[in-house]
């Protein structure tokens, strides 16, 4: 007996791409209609959600944190919190760098 089952793989979506040398070291690109911030310091990439965990609002990117406009959150560089009321860190979006180029997937 053969049973049909959907496929489960599904296409992951390339929310941004981006040169890699276009992303300053200790600095940050948002993508503010992706609401997500590529960020980069001495160790490499990291990409971020920009929806606060708290409520949603976007949050914004200062040179040592990200913060929330709405209610006072505060996150670290690598989206962990440093102040309430958020609870959860930011999401950390998936990225690939190849060929001096950055694709960030998305949700
Ligand atoms: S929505 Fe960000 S702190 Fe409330």
């Amino acid at each position: 007996m053969r049973y049909l089952t959907p496929r489960l793989s599904r296409k992951r979506e390339v929310l941004v791409s981006v040169a890699s040398a276009d992303v300053p070291i200790n600095g940050a690109l948002l993508f503010r209609s992706e609401r997500l911030a590529l960020l980069r310091d001495e160790n490499g990439f990291n990409a971020l959600s920009l929806i606060c965990t708290h409520l949603g609002c976007t949050v914004t990117v200062t040179e040592e944190t990200l913060s929330c406009p709405c209610h006072g959150s505060l996150f670290d560089r690598r989206g962990s919190v440093l102040k309430g009321p958020a609870d959860k860190p930011l999401e950390k979006l998936e990225l690939i760098e190849h060929n001096g180029m950055i694709k960030v997937y998305g949700r």
